[in-house]
């Protein structure tokens, strides 16, 4: 299972107050004031930055331990959590906006549960809703050829942290070692779409969409993300 042990050393390891406020501004310029949906959420950084900028805000994770993380947040009540897998989007509420944030996206690696999710985001987004989603590029494929090593102590744990891709996939493996020398392992595998993939996928499920890339470059360029603005489109 992923995001169990690594729940609660997440933020240690990849807090970015900085990418938080990036993230926020993005979708508070695309995303009037209203009730939105955020898919894997995980410990609820921008969850609770957008929720206490005003929006009303419905989070919901595969990981439970990620949900309890987020819970445990100052403002965290003025949110409301759920576990929730994005492939399964369950629930009668209608929402002005929903995100998919962090490269979330790239843990789906089966087409039918892209499908799954698309639709599932389509089906409770109101009419002229939008849906913000990033995933990495198509160089960080490129870029995780050379395998990246980190190692170091986080909350009173030695921690070793590899990524390294194989054929389409970034494969991340997560070491966190007891006093006693034990340790516990994750391994998490992002499968990298083609652009024009996600594109098509995007306008078949009935989205108008613009992309940016790194947050601001418009159009797919080199960076480490693309972002997909995407507007729900009524069918006729
Ligand atoms: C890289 S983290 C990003 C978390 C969060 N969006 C953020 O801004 O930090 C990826 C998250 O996706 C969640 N996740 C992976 N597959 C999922 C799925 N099928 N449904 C819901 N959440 C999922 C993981 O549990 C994890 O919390």
């Amino acid at each position: 299972m992923m995001y169990e042990k690594l729940a609660e050393f997440y933020d240690a390891l990849v807090k970015d107050e900085e990418a938080t406020k990036a993230w926020v501004d993005l979708i508070e310029s695309y995303l009037p004031k209203g009730k939105i949906m955020e898919l894997a959420c995980g410990s609820g950084e921008i969850t609770i930055a957008l929720a206490k900028d005003g929006y009303e805000v419905h989070a919901s994770d595969l990981s439970a331990d990620m949900i309890t993380q987020a819970k445990a947040k100052e403002n965290s009540e003025l949110v409301e959590w759920n576990v929730m897998d994005m492939c399964h989007f369950t629930g009668e509420d209608m929402y002005d906006g929903i995100l998919c944030l962090c490269d979330s996206f790239n843990y789906l690696l089966k087409e039918e549960d892209v499908e799954n999710m698309l639709q599932g985001v389509y089906a409770h987004l109101k009419d002229e809703g939008v849906f913000i989603v990033d995933m990495h590029s198509m160089d960080r494929l490129e870029e995780f050829q050379e395998e990246y090593n980190e190692a170091g102590r986080i909350n009173g744990h030695e921690y070793q942290w590899t990524i390294q891709t194989i054929e389409d996939c970034i494969y991340q493996n997560f070491a966190f070692y007891d006093e006693d020398g034990r340790s516990v392992l994750e391994q998490h595998i992002q499968k990298v779409y083609e652009p024009a993939w996600v594109m098509n996928k995007l306008k078949e499920t009935g989205f108008k969409v613009e992309v940016l890339t790194d947050f601001v470059y418009p159009g797919i360029c080199e960076g480490e993300k693309q972002f997909y603005i995407c507007r729900k489109e009524v069918k006729a």
